[in-house]
Order: C-alpha cells, then sequence, then structure tokens
C-alpha cells in the first residue's frame, strides 16, 4: 500500500485527476485502493459494489462526471455537455434505488450547463465534485451530533447493513450517530447484524466498528428476535437509500423486518440520512427496487449453498413505513411523526 492512500483513509476520493476508492468487495480481508480515470470504471465499480452505500455513490457518480468531463474531446459547450449526458446516463443505470445517485449526477449536471466554455465545464465541474464529498463528512458530523441526544449511557444500539464511513466518505450515517453519541462522552454497544446475502453487516460494519474501537456483536439476521426479545437491545438506529416525503423509507433488504421486531418488543427505531437522501417528488410506491444477482443468494464466496436452477427472489431494498419509525435524524434536525409535516419543515 503506497503512503498516499494511508491518510486520510477515504472512502472514496479525488487526487490528481483520479478517483480513488477503497475496494468494498475485499474486505474485511483486505485494504486495497483503486484508481479510476475513465467513468466507465466508475459505474462498473458502482454496479459491482466496490462502492457502496447511498452518500458515497452520490459522490462517486459526482467524480465519475468529472471524470467525464476531463476524457471528453468536446470543441464546445453543446459536445461537452451531449458527452455528459451519455456518461450520467451510464453512471445512472448502474444502482436505481439510492436517490443520492440521481442527486449527485444533477448537481453536477447543473454546474456544467451553467458554464460557458469547455475548459470552465471541466474546471467547475472537478471542483464542485470534491466540494460534495467535503460536504458529505461536513453533514454527517452535523447528523451525529444531532442524533446524539436520543442515546443514553450505556444504550446497545442495534444496526442494519452498512451505514458507515464506508458507505460515504467518511464518518457514516447511522454509525456517524453512534460515532458521535460515543464522543458525546456516553458509553454505547452496537449490535451489528451479518445482513445476507452481501453481508454489509459482518464485513464492512464490524470491520470499521472494531476498527475504530467500539464494543461491538455480530449477529446473524434471524438472531435480531431474539436479540430484541431478550432485552438485549435499547435503540435501532439504520440508514436510508431513499426516504420519500410520506416518511417511507427505502433501505437495505431486511430492515422492514428490524422495524417490525422493534415495535412489537417496543424499542425506539430511528433512520438516519442526509437531505440528499429524500425524494419529495416520488410516491413511495414509484420507488424501484433493485433486483440483484441469484448467485449472491445461491453461493457463500465460490461454495454452492443452493441446488443448481433453483429459483431465487432477491430484492436488495425493502420499504419500512412511516408507522414503525420513531425519528429520522438529519443535518438539519429530527423529524417525528407525523412525518409529512416534519419532513416539509426540513426543507423548508
Ligand atoms: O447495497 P448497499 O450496500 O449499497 O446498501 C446500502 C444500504 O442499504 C445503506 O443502509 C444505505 O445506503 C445507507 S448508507 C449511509
Amino acid at each position: 500500500m503506497e503512503d498516499k492512500h494511508v491518510a486520510p483513509l477515504k472512502t472514496v476520493r479525488w487526487e490528481d485527476g483520479k478517483v480513488i476508492m477503497i475496494d468494498q468487495t475485499k474486505l474485511p480481508n483486505q485494504l486495497v485502493f483503486v484508481e479510476y480515470d475513465d467513468y466507465n470504471q466508475v459505474a462498473n465499480a458502482i454496479q459491482t459494489l466496490v462502492v457502496r452505500g447511498a452518500p458515497a455513490i452520490g459522490v462517486s457518480g459526482a467524480f465519475g462526471l468529472a471524470l467525464a468531463a476531463l476524457q471528453s474531446r468536446a470543441k464546445n459547450k453543446d459536445e461537452m455537455i451531449a458527452d455528459l449526458e451519455v456518461a450520467k446516463k451510464t453512471l445512472f443505470e448502474t444502482r436505481p434505488t439510492a436517490v443520492n445517485l440521481a442527486w449527485g449526477l444533477e448537481r453536477i449536471m447543473n454546474v456544467a450547463i451553467s458554464c460557458d466554455s469547455v475548459e470552465q465545464i471541466r474546471q467547475f465541474v472537478v471542483e464542485e465534485s470534491k466540494k460534495i464529498a467535503e460536504q458529505d463528512v461536513s453533514i454527517n458530523r452535523a447528523m451525529g451530533k444531532n442524533g446524539s441526544v436520543l442515546f443514553d449511557d450505556n444504550d446497545t444500539v442495534m444496526t442494519h447493513c452498512n451505514a458507515g464511513a464506508l458507505a460515504t466518505v467518511a464518518y457514516g450515517t447511522a454509525l456517524g450517530v453512534i460515532r458521535a453519541t460515543k464522543e458525546s462522552g456516553k458509553n454505547v454497544k452496537v449490535i451489528a447484524t451479518e445482513t445476507r446475502p452481501v453481508q454489509q453487516g459482518s464485513r464492512l460494519t464490524v470491520f470499521e466498528l472494531k476498527h475504530d474501537g467500539f464494543d461491538v456483536s455480530l449477529i446473524p439476521d434471524t438472531a435480531v428476535g431474539y436479540a430484541m426479545a431478550n432485552g438485549l437491545v435499547d435503540k435501532v438506529v439504520v440508514g436510508a437509500d431513499r426516504i420519500v416525503k410520506t416518511g417511507h423509507v427505502f433501505n437495505k433488504i431486511g430492515t422492514y423486518q428490524v422495524a417490525t421486531m422493534a415495535r412489537q418488543h417496543g424499542v425506539p427505531f430511528y433512520v438516519a440520512a442526509p437531505l440528499s437522501t429524500f425524494d419529495m417528488k416520488s410516491e413511495y410506491n414509484d420507488v424501484t427496487i433493485e433486483m440483484r444477482s441469484s448467485a449472491e443468494v445461491t453461493q457463500v464466496g465460490d461454495t454452492k449453498t443452493a441446488p443448481d436452477d433453483i429459483d431465487v427472489i432477491n430484492p436488495a431494498f425493502d420499504m419500512t413505513p412511516p408507522e414503525l419509525i420513531s425519528g429520522i435524524i438529519t443535518e438539519k434536525g429530527i423529524a417525528v411523526p407525523p412525518f409529512e409535516d416534519s419532513i416539509k419543515k426540513l426543507f423548508d
């Protein structure tokens, strides 16, 4: 590993006209960084989960468009915008559920459209994508601070999937709230679900929490009911890929089960997400749930765990309805039920 990669340890960043990412498919066994100078490589990285987590793919999409601007041989603004539109489509089509991707791409396109020349577009889109990455960290810290008031000393907090530093540029959303709770002087323990089939919980969440000195226990997804019924969990906090104006939350498959179980056992269930994860235009039934390959379910690594030719249903996300949610933590404050009103206020 080269020195330039050691500090700062960021999930995704821009350096010397290249995008540098941690290859999350290699974790927890190897900490490997990949470098890209072609937006098609970034699109492939998003599709294959080299980079994943809603805010991280939003930033990666923005960096991808910045690469496309550097790659373009356009001779005038119109040609450059046409090239960026092609790149935007390729990047956008990688993953359909997390709205941060579209948000990041749109923000870069708006900057490009406001520019006068090809050279100005190149300069401004690179600057804007770097700004999006920097703001991601400050937003997570603000969100963490806002959410930390909800947690008490000696709480054990359950989380699902990975909504940590690895799902963002750094610090994390749901794990950012847990980090801020600890930084505020409270003792906090974490229970992380394994998060089958891709195991973001066991491969990523417990990796980063253990690395950062947290008291963390890993459970199989099937032990969520056991943990709650036996009083092992005080609160739940998860991230989100998309939240619509009614407070319906789209997040990693299994979140709905965790929320339902939390309600059954009287455990508060919180969601932490930046405003860029809110989709104020779509209705909940307009949102596309990504369906992923059957191989994620029929094998673990290279070992087959199901018979050949079995039909598989492998949705990557599910929807948790607002009635199961105690609060939605954002950088602008905490939305509480009724969510339609409180979410609107966050944007006013
Ligand atoms: O398929 P993934 O790993 O991209 O799914 C990630 C999640 O569902 C996260 O919980 C969500 O993106 C929030 S990350 C801050």
